[in-house]
């Protein structure tokens, strides 16, 4: 099939994020249409012969590294993560980052905190001025998920219950999504701690300054920005 526009952007990011593996590595495979994209070409490294392993963010992540001959291990069963490559739904110039579009966050989050290095990848609609325009989405407890939703609305956070095909969606870890809608520029630090003291919060869509560098795909190839202050 002959991609075009924000496909072959995908695809060329992922592609060339690829030229990071290096063989032995263990990976951290995220989620999503561009992070596909990395998780084909790292099964074309292994068919010429690499020997990789890899963690997933997702099940559907799992299955798809599988199908392509990547070995998938439970996260309890790597000593670290050498590299994680993942998407993104919006990025600053700071490297401050709005994921979980896909409903990934939580696994996202932790993989990308423990490897030593992490690229995002993404089309050239994701770089943004200031984020805050895409729902920031938060994983949310179950239990008593309404209060959460209060919660949130008596803050100003405008959640939405994320659904799909008319049910409430459940994420790989058995809880649930709340997007909200703000706007931007969002103001990171004052979001943070408003929902740092939300009880049946789990974890949230904001990860700052994660990255060791981004890779924007273009139709031509792809751009690669090096982060000079990531925080380890
Ligand atoms: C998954 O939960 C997300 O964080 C994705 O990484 C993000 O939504 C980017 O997805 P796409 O590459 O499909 O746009």
């Amino acid at each position: 099939m002959t991609l075009s526009g924000k496909d072959l952007q995908k695809k060329n990011a992922g592609y060339k994020a690829g030229e990071y593996i290096k063989d032995g590595m263990t990976l951290g495979l995220g989620t999503g249409s561009t992070a596909y994209y990395a998780i084909l070409k790292a099964g074309e490294l292994v068919k010429e012969g690499y020997k990789l392993e890899a963690v997933a963010t997702s099940n559907e992540t799992a299955r798809i590294a599988r199908e392509n001959g990547i070995e998938v291990l439970d996260l309890n069963d790597v000593e670290h993560i050498d590299l994680a490559i993942d998407g993104v739904d919006e990025i600053d110039g700071a490297f401050n980052a709005i994921k979980g579009g896909g409903g990934a966050l939580f696994r996202e989050k932790i993989v990308a905190t423990l490897a030593d290095e992490v690229i995002w990848i993404m089309d050239e609609g994701k770089p943004v001025d200031a984020i805050g325009e895409f729902p920031l989405p938060v994983e949310i407890l179950v239990y008593g998920h309404k209060h959460t939703l209060k919660e949130l609305a008596d803050l100003g956070l405008n959640p939405v219950l994320r659904e799909r095909d008319g049910k409430t969606f459940v994420t790989d870890n058995g809880n649930y999504i709340a997007d909200l809608n703000l706007s931007a520029p969002l103001d990171i630090e004052n979001v943070a701690k408003k929902l740092a003291g939300v009880v049946g919060i789990l974890e949230t869509g904001l990860f700052l300054n994660l990255c060791n560098r981004t890779v924007i795909g273009t139709e031509d190839g792809a751009k690669v920005i090096e982060n000079p202050n990531k925080k380890n």
